[in-house]
C-alpha cells in the first residue's frame, strides 16, 4: 500500500470509527437495500446454487442470491424474471459459471496460457471469454485460479499459472482485467472470482484436496502475493479453497478471510465458498455437523455458501441462538448487494438471448485463441533443426491425440464444442500430403495391434509427426496421477515410428508436464502444447509448418521423475546443495562404506536436475545475451536497478525470445530462494538483429517476509541473472546498502 492510500485509508478508518465515514452512492444504495431486508431475505441472498429455470420458485420468494452452471439464456431470464419481478424487493441474481480459459472459444488451458509469458495476449483471451459468456447471462466467472503449484500429480496444476508467484500475480491481473473491463456495468463485464484461498496448490502428494502445511512465511512470501496483486487490480470477488492449512480448513480461517483479506488488504469484494466447501469442514473433523460449519465459516467472514445448503438452513437459528451476530449477516450482504450493484444488475438484469450465439466465435475470438495456442507452445528439442518440416510434402500423422477434438480443449471446457475444435490433423492436411494411422485411439490405450499399420505408413513417409499426451479428463479437478509418463502404450508408439528411420516429430498434447525423458531420446523434435483449445490443430500446424515460431517457456519445472515432486525452480537452498559430482546408483562400488556416497541434497536415482529447468524453450533460431551492465553496484532501498543488455538473433529464422531476469538475495534472517523471477519481455528479433533492453527493478521489490514477519528489503549482497531460462545465464553481483 502507498503513501498516500494508507493515509486516506487511514483517515476514512478513524472517521469510521466515529461513524461519520462519508458515505458513496454505492454504499448509501446498498444500505438502503439492506435497511428494507428481513434476516431470512438477508440469508436468500447468501446462498448459491446449481440449477437454472427449476429454481424459479426460490428466486421468485427471495431465497436465493446466485445460480452455478446455467448457460440457457432463457432459462437465465426466466429465473432472473422471477427474482426481479416476482421476489419482493427485486433483487437480481447473480449468474456464475466457470469460463476458466474461454467459453465457447476455447483458449489453452491457464498453465498453456502462463507458458506464452505473454499477459498483455491472457487479458486478449480472458476479454473474449467474458464476450463470449455475458452474451449467454453469465456475469461471473470462478476464474482466475491463482495457486501455485509446484507439483505436477496435482490434476489442477492445468488450471493455474505453475510455480512462480510473480508470473502467476501478472497472468492473474490479466485474466482480472479482462474479465471485468474497464466498465463493470457493461453487459460484457464479467466479475473475477480469485481462487482457491488459500494454499490448495500445496496438496500433500500433489493429491487434490489433500492437507497442506504452509508456514505464515510461506504463505506470505509465495501463496498471497498473487491474490493480494488481484485484490489490488480490483478484483471483484474471491473463493475459499477446500484445503485446510495446518488443520484450519480455509473456509473456517478468520486470519485469513478477516485479518488479512479485509484488514490487510482491504478487500470490498465478495466471498463465496467452493463447492460445500463449508460442510466439508464436516469431514474435515473441524466442525461437529452442518450448522457448526456454518457458524465457523459466516463468523469467518465468507459471505457466499456455494451448495451446502447450511447457510439456507441454519443462518436463522444460529442468529436467535446468537451463534452468528445480525451485524455479521449484514456485513455479508453489503458484500453480496455491493457486487451486484457494481455489475449493474439492478439496471440491467436480462441478457438478450436472441443474439447470445452471434457473439461467440467472431473471427477476431478464433484468431487470438490461436496466438495464444501458438506462443503457449514449447519447443523442449529440435535435433539438427528438424523442425520447421518446411520442405516436406508427405508426412504420417499417428497418435491418439491427432485427432481429439474433445481431449484437445482439456479440462474445464464445459462449453466448449468440439464441433468447433480444429485437430492437428485437420490443420495438417492444409499443409501437407498427410497419411493418417492413429496407432492408438485414446491416450490410455495400450492395444498396439495397429502398429504394424503405422510402421507400413511410416515408410512412405518424408516424416512422422507423432501427437501423443493426455486426454481432458487426465488432468483438472480431482485427477491426480502418481505417476507421470505417457499413459497406455504411447511411448511405445513413439519408439515404433523411431525404427523407420525417418525424422520424428513429437507433439505432447497435455495437462500437465509429463515426465517425457524418455520419449525426447525416442524423437528428433518434441513440441509440447499444454492442452491448446479451439484452435490447437491450426497453431501446431503453423509451427510445424514454420510458419510461425516456437517461443513459449516452461512456466513449471518439468521432472525427469514423478519421484522428484515437488520440484521447482525458485526453493530454498540445503546446507548441502548438489555439486554435480553426485554418485549415481550405477556408479556405486559393491559394499561401498557408508560416506562413499557423497552427502549433497539429490536421488540416487533421479540425480538432482530436472529434466527443463522453469522459463525454459527453443526457438527455430538461436539468441545471445551480451553487455549485460547494471546502472551501479551498490543501491540505496529507495533506488530503482536498471538492467541493460543487448539480445541478438543469432541463427537465421526471426524468432520470439522470452528475456528473464532472476535476482538472489544471498543471506537474509530467514534463508531465501536460489532464484527469483523479477521481470521477463517477449522480444522479437529478425535473423542477425540485436536490441538494446533494459529492465527496471525497484529495489522496493527485493522486500520479503523476513524473521520478524515484516515485509522488508534487508540490505545485504545480491545477485542477478539476464537470461533465457532460470538455470542459464552468470551472476551479476550487487549489493543494497
Ligand atoms: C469446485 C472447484 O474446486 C472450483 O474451482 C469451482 O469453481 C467450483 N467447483 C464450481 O464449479
Amino acid at each position: 500500500m502507498n503513501l498516500f492510500k494508507q493515509t486516506v485509508a487511514g483517515t476514512l478508518l478513524a472517521l469510521a470509527a466515529i461513524g461519520c465515514a462519508p458515505k458513496s452512492d454505492l454504499d448509501r444504495k446498498v444500505d438502503d437495500l439492506l435497511a428494507q431486508m428481513t434476516l431470512r431475505e438477508k440469508i436468500g441472498q447468501m446462498h448459491q446454487v446449481s440449477g437454472g429455470a427449476d429454481l424459479f420458485e426460490a428466486a421468485a420468494k427471495g431465497e436465493i442470491g446466485s445460480i452455478l452452471n446455467c448457460v440457457d439464456p432463457e432459462a437465465i431470464n426466466a429465473v432472473q424474471r422471477a427474482a426481479v419481478e416476482q421476489s419482493r424487493l427485486h433483487i437480481p441474481i447473480l449468474v456464475s459459471r466457470d469460463v476458466i480459459h474461454g467459453f465457447r472459444t476455447i483458449f489453452p488451458i491457464p498453465l498453456g496460457l502462463a507458458a506464452t509469458f505473454d499477459p498483455a495476449l491472457v487479458e486478449q483471451g480472458a476479454r473474449v471469454a467474458a464476450i463470449e459468456a455475458t452474451a449467454s447471462g453469465v456475469r461471473w466467472t470462478f476464474s482466475p485460479m491463482l495457486d501455485i503449484a509446484r507439483d505436477p500429480r496435482w490434476g489442477r496444476v492445468a488450471e493455474g499459472s505453475g510455480e512462480d508467484p510473480y508470473l502467476d500475480a501478472l497472468m492473474g491481473v490479466a485474466m482480472v482485467k479482462g474479465y471485468q473491463g474497464d466498465d463493470f456495468t457493461d453487459p460484457s463485464s464479467m466479475a473475477a472470482c480469485l481462487k482457491h484461498f488459500v494454499g490448495y496448490g500445496a496438496a500433500e502428494g500433489g493429491r487434490d484436496y489433500n492437507s497442506t502445511m504452509i508456514s505464515e512465511r510461506s504463505l506470505r512470501n509465495t501463496y498471497l502475493p498473487a491474490f493480494q496483486a488481484c485484490v489490488d487490480a480490483g478484483a471483484l470477488s474471491l473463493m475459499t479453497s477446500f484445503n485446510e492449512i495446518d488443520g484450519i480448513p480455509s473456509t473456517g480461517n478468520s486470519f485469513l478471510l478477516r485479518d488479512i483479506l479485509r484488514g490487510e488488504w482491504d478487500f470490498d469484494g465478495m466471498v463465496v465458498t467452493d463447492w460445500n466447501s463449508s460442510g466439508e469442514m464436516v469431514a474435515h473433523g473441524y466442525a461437529k455437523d452442518l450448522k457448526h460449519a456454518t457458524e465457523l465459516a459466516v463468523n469467518a467472514g465468507v459471505d457466499m455458501d456455494m451448495m451446502s445448503f447450511g447457510f439456507a438452513t441454519f443462518i436463522e437459528e444460529l442468529v436467535k441462538e446468537g451463534k452468528i451476530a445480525e451485524k455479521s449477516i449484514d456485513e455479508a450482504v453489503r458484500n453480496i448487494l455491493r457486487l451486484k450493484f457494481r455489475l449493474g444488475l439492478f439496471e440491467n438484469p436480462y441478457v438478450d438471448a436472441q443474439h447470445a450465439r452471434a457473439k461467440v466465435y467472431a473471427p477476431e475470438h478464433l484468431a487470438a485463441a490461436k496466438q495464444s495456442a501458438v506462443e503457449s507452445a514449447i519447443l523442449l528439442q529440435n535435433r539438427n533443426n528438424v523442425l520447421p518440416l518446411d520442405k516436406t510434402r508427405t508426412i504420417l500423422v499417428t497418435g491418439p491425440m491427432a485427432d481429439a477434438p474433445y481431449d484437445q480443449l482439456g479440462t474445464w471446457a464445459f462449453d466448449g464444442e468440439p464441433e468447433h475444435t480444429v485437430t492437428p490433423l485437420q490443420a495438417l492436411r492444409e499443409e501437407y500430403n498427410v497419411i493418417y494411422e492413429p496407432g492408438l485411439k485414446y491416450s490410455r490405450d495400450t492395444d498396439t495391434r495397429s502398429f504394424a499399420k503405422v510402421r507400413a505408413a511410416a515408410a512412405c513417409a518424408e516424416a512422422v509427426v507423432v501427437c501423443v499426451g493426455e486426454e481432458a479428463i487426465l488432468s483438472g479437478e480431482a485427477h491426480s496421477l502418481s505417476k507421470l509418463h505417457l499413459q497406455g502404450a504411447q511411448s511405445e508408439l513413439i519408439a515404433e515410428v523411431r525404427k523407420s528411420g525417418k525424422p520424428v516429430i513429437v507433439v505432447v498434447i497435455a495437462g500437465r508436464p509429463l515426465t517425457i525423458e524418455r520419449d525426447l531420446a525416442n524423437c528428433d523434435a518434441l513440441l509440447y502444447s499444454f492442452h491448446p483449445g479451439t484452435m490447437g490443430g491450426a497453431a501446431i500446424a503453423d509451427l510445424i509448418k514454420g510458419k510461425a515460431a516456437p517461443s513459449g517457456k516452461t512456466p513449471m519445472t518439468f521432472l525427469r521423475d514423478a519421484g522428484q515432486a515437488p520440484f521447482y525452480y525458485n526453493h530454498n537452498n540445503t546446507g548441502r546443495p548438489c555439486n554435480g559430482t553426485e554418485t549415481l546408483l550405477e556408479d556405486i562400488p559393491l559394499h561401498a562404506g557408508q560416506t562413499s556416497l557423497g552427502c549433497t541434497s539429490y536421488y540416487l536415482d533421479t540425480g538432482y536436475g530436472p529434466l527443463f529447468p522453469f522459463g525454459y524453450g527453443l526457438s527455430y533460431t538461436t539468441f545471445e545475451y551480451g553487455n549485460i551492465k547494471l546502472n551501479r553496484s551498490s543501491f540505496g532501498l529507495d533506488d530503482t536497478i536498471v538492467v541493460e543488455f543487448d539480445l541478438t538473433n543469432t541463427g537465421s529464422r526471426d524468432g520470439v525470445e522470452v528475456a528473464q531476469l532472476y535476482t538472489r538475495d544471498l543471506v537474509g534472517s530467514v534463508v531465501r530462494p536460489v532464484k527469483e523471477l523479477k521481470r521477463f519481455e517477449r522480444v522479437a528479433l529478425t535473423p542477425g538483429e540485436t536490441k538494446h533492453l533494459r529492465f527496471e527493478l525497484p529495489v522496493a521489490e527485493l522486500a520479503f517476509w523476513n524473521r520478524d514477519m515484516q515485509f522488508v528489503v534487508e540490505p545485504g549482497a545480491f545477485q542477478l541473472w539476464v537470461a533465457g531460462d532460470s538455470a542459464s545465464g552468470t551472476a551479476h553481483p550487487f549489493s543494497v546498502e
